[in-house]
C-alpha cells in the first residue's frame, strides 16, 4: 500500500537526490501562458523557461502540479478519466536529455516504485514528414530491460503544443498493467504559426506522471475512484444518495470529480459566470447536478461535500481556510442552477402545450437560452409522450458551434513565441503597477497586495486589496506614475535568496502562492522589489506608454485594473 502523499514525496526526493530543485504547485489559472484557460500540465508555469529564460532556480526541476482538462469531460464517468488531476514532473531546461531522462524513468520505476520491469511496456514515435523514428528511446529502454517497445504515430507518441503555437516534441510512453502512468517529453521542436515543427532553440525534457492512476496501479485497484483520492467523495454520495456506488458508479464517479474540479477552481478565485474560466466552472457544477438528480438527490449537495474533498488533500492547508468560501459559492450556484430549471421545466410546458412534438429550434432556445439541459429535455419529453430528435437538436447545436467557435478561436490568433515578448513586458508593468498604487495611497507598510493576475499578450489584468472604487484623479496618477518610472529606464535585476530572508526584508510576494526555499527576487531601479519566478524585460525603458483600460470591482473588497502598454 501507498499513499498519495508517499508518492508524492518518493518522486520529488528522488530527482532532488538528482539535482533537481522542487517548483511549487502554480495556480491553476496559468500566469505565465495566456493560450490556455487552465493549467492543463506541469509545464504550463514553466513555459518561458522553456522557450529559453534563466529560470531562477536551475536547468533541473522536478515539482507536483494540479491540473484541470476539460477537453475529454465526456470520457468522465469511466475508471480512470479526471477533470481535476495531480501530475509529477520533471524538467530538464537544455540540460540532459534523452538517455538520462530514460534511465532516470526507469530507476523511479524499478528501484523507488518496485515495479518489476516484465510489467512495464512502452511507447515510442514512429516517425512521419516532420520527425523521424525515435529509434534512440527504443534503444534506451530496450538496453535497459524494458522488453515490451511498440512505435506508434503523432496521435498517440507526440506531445504538445498546449495551446495552438509553442514547444512540442516526440515522447515516450510508459505503462504498467495496460495503464498509461507516466510520459517523457523530448520537447526539440517549436510549432510555429504555419504549423511548421520548426528545431528548438533549445532542447528540453518534461515529463507527467499522473498521480491518481499511478497511486491505483501500485495498489492494484483497477478504478481510479477507488483510491484514498477520490473514496471519501464517493462515500459521501453514497451516504446523501442512500444508494451504491456499485450501482451507479457513472453518475458517483462524474460527481465526485467535477465538484472536486470545481473546489479547486474556486480555491484559485474564480467564481460561476458566462465566461471563459468561470462557464467552465459553471458548467462542472451543473453537470454534477444533473447527475444528483439522476440519484435522486433532490436537495443541494454539492456543498456537503466539501470537507470530504478537504479531508482526502490536506496538503493543502488553503483549502480548509476557503471552507466557508467553497460552500457559499457551490450553494449559490445550485440554487441559481435549480431556479434556471424550475423556470425551463415552465417555458418547455408552454412550448409544448397540445403538442406531439418538440421541434429543434424550441428545443435548442430552451437549452441556449433558459440553460435547459438535452438530457433533461429528453426525459421530460419521454415522460410526456412527446417526441424529440436528439440528433436534429445536436445537428442545430453544430451549426451554432461553428459560428461561435470562430469568435472563440480569436483566443488563440497568435501563438505564445510571438506572445512571449508582450506578455514580459506587461509582467514588469505589472509590478510598476502594484507599486504606483502602493505610493498613490501611501502604503509604506505594504498592506495592499496583488490578488490574482491574468496576462494576455494584449492586455494586463490585476486585482489588488481596496475597499472602495479608485476615483479618475487617483487613476491617472497611478498611470503617471508608472510612466515615469518606464521613462527613468530602471534596470530590473534579479536576485536569488532564502525565502525566508526575503521575507524577513520584508519583501512581498503574491500571499497565495507557494514559493520554493530559494526565490527570485526582483528589484525594478528604486521603485519596486517583489518576490516573483519572472520572466522580466531588462529595463523598463522596453514598455512603452501604460495606459489604464478599466478599473472595477473583482468581489468583495478587491479592485481590478486592465492595462496596456503601447
Ligand atoms: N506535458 C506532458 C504531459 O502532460 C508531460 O503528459
Amino acid at each position: 500500500m501507498i499513499t498519495r502523499q508517499q508518492l508524492i514525496k518518493k518522486y520529488i526526493d528522488f530527482f532532488k537526490s538528482k539535482g533537481h530543485k522542487e517548483i511549487p504547485n502554480s495556480s491553476l489559472i496559468p500566469e505565465n501562458d495566456p493560450t490556455v484557460l487552465f493549467t492543463t500540465a506541469g509545464m504550463h508555469p514553466l513555459v518561458p523557461f522553456l522557450l529559453g529564460e534563466k529560470h531562477p532556480l536551475g536547468k533541473r526541476l522536478v515539482g507536483m502540479q494540479k491540473c484541470i482538462r476539460t477537453g475529454d469531460i465526456e470520457e468522465v464517468g469511466d475508471e480512470v478519466h479526471h477533470t481535476f488531476f495531480e501530475m509529477l514532473g520533471n524538467w530538464s531546461l537544455g540540460d540532459y536529455w534523452k538517455e538520462d531522462a530514460i534511465k532516470y524513468s526507469i530507476e523511479f520505476l524499478t528501484k523507488e516504485l518496485k515495479i518489476p520491469k516484465e510489467k512495464i511496456s512502452v511507447t515510442c514515435f514512429k516517425g512521419d514528414k516532420d520527425a523521424p523514428k525515435d529509434t534512440e528511446s527504443a534503444e534506451v529502454w530496450k538496453k535497459d530491460g524494458i522488453k515490451k517497445v511498440k512505435f506508434l504515430s503523432k496521435k498517440d507518441n507526440w506531445w504538445g503544443p498546449a495551446g495552438k503555437t509553442g514547444p512540442c516534441g516526440p515522447d515516450t510512453e510508459m505503462f504498467v498493467n495496460n495503464v498509461e502512468i507516466w510520459n517523457d517529453v523530448f520537447m526539440q521542436y517549436h510549432k510555429d504559426a504555419n504549423e511548421k515543427y520548426l528545431p528548438a532553440k533549445q532542447k528540453n525534457i518534461d515529463t507527467g506522471m499522473g498521480v491518481e492512476r499511478t497511486i491505483a496501479v501500485l495498489n492494484n485497484l483497477k478504478d481510479n475512484y477507488l483510491t484514498e483520492c477520490f473514496k471519501p467523495i464517493i462515500n459521501k454520495i453514497e451516504e446523501l444518495s442512500k444508494k451504491k456506488y456499485t450501482n451507479y458508479k457513472k453518475e458517483m464517479r462524474i460527481i465526485a470529480d467535477h465538484i472536486k474540479s470545481a473546489v479547486f477552481i474556486i480555491n484559485d478565485g474564480i467564481t460561476p459566470s458566462n465566461t471563459e474560466h468561470g462557464y467552465i466552472l459553471r458548467r462542472l457544477i451543473r453537470r454534477a447536478i444533473r447527475y444528483g438528480q439522476s440519484l435522486d438527490i433532490r436537495e443541494n449537495f454539492t456543498s456537503r461535500l466539501v470537507d470530504s474533498i478537504i479531508e482526502i488533500y490536506s496538503d493543502y492547508p488553503e483549502l480548509s481556510k476557503k471552507r466557508n468560501e467553497l460552500i457559499t459559492e457551490l450553494d449559490r450556484e445550485e440554487n441559481k442552477f435549480r431556479q434556471t430549471l424550475e423556470r425551463a421545466i415552465n417555458i418547455f410546458e408552454r412550448l409544448t402545450k397540445d403538442k406531439k412534438e418538440i421541434s429543434c429550434k424550441d428545443s435548442f432556445l430552451l437549452y441556449q437560452s433558459y440553460g435547459f439541459p438535452v438530457e433533461m429535455i429528453e426525459e421530460e419529453c419521454k415522460s410526456r409522450k412527446i417526441k424529440f430528435s436528439r440528433k436534429e437538436f445536436e445537428n442545430e447545436c453544430k451549426i451554432h458551434q461553428e459560428l461561435s467557435r470562430t469568435a472563440a478561436e480569436g483566443r488563440f490568433k497568435s501563438g505564445l513565441a510571438d506572445n512571449s515578448k508582450a506578455t514580459t513586458r506587461l509582467h514588469t508593468a505589472s509590478h510598476l503597477l502594484l507599486a504606483a498604487i502602493r505610493k498613490v495611497f501611501n502604503d509604506k507598510d505594504n498592506s495592499i497586495h496583488q490578488k490574482g493576475s491574468n496576462i494576455t499578450a494584449e492586455r494586463l489584468r490585476f486585482d489588488f486589496n481596496f475597499p472602495r472604487k479608485l476615483t479618475e484623479n487617483e487613476l491617472k496618477e497611478i498611470e503617471k506614475e508608472v510612466n515615469s518610472n518606464i521613462q527613468k529606464g530602471c534596470p530590473v535585476i534579479r536576485k536569488e535568496m532564502p525565502l525566508e530572508e526575503a521575507k524577513k526584508k520584508g519583501i512581498t510576494g503574491v500571499f497565495e502562492h507557494k514559493y520554493g526555499d530559494v526565490v527570485s527576487v526582483y528589484t525594478i531601479g528604486e521603485c519596486s522589489k517583489e518576490i516573483c519566478t519572472g520572466p522580466h524585460v531588462k529595463n523598463t525603458c522596453e514598455l512603452g506608454k501604460f495606459k489604464i483600460i478599466k478599473e472595477e470591482s473583482s468581489s468583495s473588497g478587491v479592485r481590478r485594473i486592465k492595462a496596456v502598454v503601447e
